[in-house]
């Protein structure tokens, strides 16, 4: 099937529309694009046609789930190279997706999430008293901060694992590689399959990188084998190693634990570590907002540590983060194909399988969602009845229906919880008051470069 009437920036001989994507720019660089071509365009990249689609009306209908499934489009086939068949990197109809799905989403919800708890707590805890030892004069980078914040919590909620980040000067080798192998799926994307295979030295950390993910991951499943947790306990390891799968019986193998292992540390804590750092940005941005945050907490919390049941009644933080990922979704985009040749907004024909790109920050930005002042953070948008009246499929920062995000409730906890204590602790200021955002990129997007002194409030706590 053609699809003549999908806007396309103009192809170059040979390399298509490759020039088109600018690996500077990433996901603004396909935004700019949706603003000169509009809500759908079409690019030729290497490994077929890319459609890239921004508007509510549209997304609406992509997020049918009887006529569109997953597509693992080309940078998350290269994240498969190394995740396998984890939840994040399997096919919709492979029979271990469906396996590990039903086996671990009760392992993250809301009963899970109570006991994971102190765990949250504890992590969050260590960072505080970091950041009130090392005192006022300290320029605290906030992204390498929530980066060892969140790793370290995703591994002792789930796999009772320390990987000790806030201990150590340098970050675990894991993340590391971690990041590396993200960056380079990516960049692999953008270049041509003669260069990839040109590229010996970049191919061969690639590799290095890959033998050091699955080492760790082998090891923390190797521990757990020789050394249960005492008795009574239990924690998400232990449901990928012992659960059976309630419709066929079966297991997860050990090579699918190390996936989901993989998987779980790379998706549980990039994408929450930029979170935080977005919002911390947006607050230092809007002192007003950032003040009624504050008082919102000291009214909730008082002097006190915050309990599981304060975090339902931190609404005003829940908004502030529902906005911080409409303006900033740490996972930028998701792609979806349809099972059977369609057409879609009534004129734009599309094929089965054809890779149809939702660019989250585009669509977050549509103007007749959002209004003309769609730039500006503003965390009553969120407020309960103008959320209500929001049109569906409006904001999808967590993706779509049954492959969406496992982890959206762990991850609003632990920032929700995070940012509770922080409040009720310090005062934070921007240590560059200049500052000006600059994002960082791999897979997921966080700021780079925003630094804060913290200076520690007359509280009991
Ligand atoms: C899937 C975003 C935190 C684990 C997804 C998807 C998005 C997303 C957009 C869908 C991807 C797609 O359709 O290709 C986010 C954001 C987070 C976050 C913005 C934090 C703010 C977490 C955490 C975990 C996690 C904390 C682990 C505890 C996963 C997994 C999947 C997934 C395993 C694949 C689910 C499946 O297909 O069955 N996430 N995520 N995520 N996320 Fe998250």
């Amino acid at each position: 099937v053609s699809t003549p009437l999908i806007p396309q920036p103009r192809p170059r001989p040979l390399v298509g529309n490759l020039p088109d994507l600018d690996a500077e720019k990433g996901i603004f660089g396909l935004m700019e694009l949706a603003d000169e071509h509009g809500p759908i365009y079409r690019l030729d990249v290497p490994g077929g046609d890319l459609v890239v689609v921004s508007s509510q009306e549209l997304v609406d209908e992509l997020c049918d789930e009887s006529r569109f499934d997953k597509k693992l489009h080309n940078p998350l086939r290269n994240v498969r190279d190394f995740a396998g068949d984890g939840l994040f990197t399997a096919e919709t109809d492979e029979p271990n997706w469906g396996a590990a799905h039903r086996i671990l989403m009760p392992a993250f919800g809301p009963a899970a999430l109570r006991e994971m708890f102190d765990g949250m707590t504890d992590i969050a805890e260590q960072l505080l008293l970091k950041w009130e030892r090392q005192g006022t004069g300290q320029r605290i980078d906030v992204s390498d901060n929530t980066t060892r914040l969140t790793l370290d919590t995703i591994a002792l909620c789930s796999f009772s694992y320390r990987f000790n980040s806030l201990y150590s000067d340098q970050m675990h080798p894991f993340v590391g590689a971690m990041v590396r192998s993200l960056v380079e799926s990516g960049e692999r994307g953008r270049r041509l399959p003669l260069q990839n295979r040109l590229m010996l030295r970049t191919r061969h950390q690639y590799d290095e990188d890959k033998r050091l993910m699955y080492e760790v991951a082998d090891q923390i499943i190797a521990d757990r084998r020789r050394r249960p947790l005492p008795d009574g306990q239990h924690d998400i390891l232990d449901t990928m190693l012992e659960a059976a799968d309630p419709r066929t019986g079966e297991r997860l193998s050990d090579e699918n634990v190390r996936y989901q292992l993989v998987t779980f540390l790379i998706a549980g804590h990039e994408t929450t570590s930029g979170l935080l750092t977005f919002t911390l940005y947006e607050l230092l941005r809007n002192p007003e907002i950032l003040a009624r945050a504050r008082a919102h907490v000291d009214e909730v919390l008082g002097d006190r540590a915050p309990r599981y049941e304060d975090l339902a009644r931190l609404g005003y933080l829940d908004q502030v983060f529902k906005e911080s990922l409409r303006l900033w979704p740490t996972a930028p985009a998701f792609a979806v194909q349809p099972f059977e040749d369609t057409v879609i907004g009534g004129r734009y024909p599309v094929s089965a399988g054809q890779t149809l790109l939702v660019l989250i920050p585009q669509l977050h930005r549509d103007p007749a969602v959002w209004g003309e002042q769609a730039e500006a953070f503003d965390p009553d948008r969120f407020a309960f009845d103008r959320a209500a009246a929001l049109p569906p499929n409006a904001w999808k920062p967590f993706g779509n229906g049954q492959r969406s995000c496992i982890g959206r409730g762990f991850a609003l906890q632990e920032a929700t919880l995070f940012l509770a204590m922080l409040l009720q602790r310090f005062d934070i200021t921007a240590a560059d008051p200049d500052y000006r955002l600059h994002v960082k990129q791999t897979l997921t997007m966080k700021p780079d470069g925003l630094y804060v002194h913290v200076r520690r409030r007359e509280t009991t706590i």
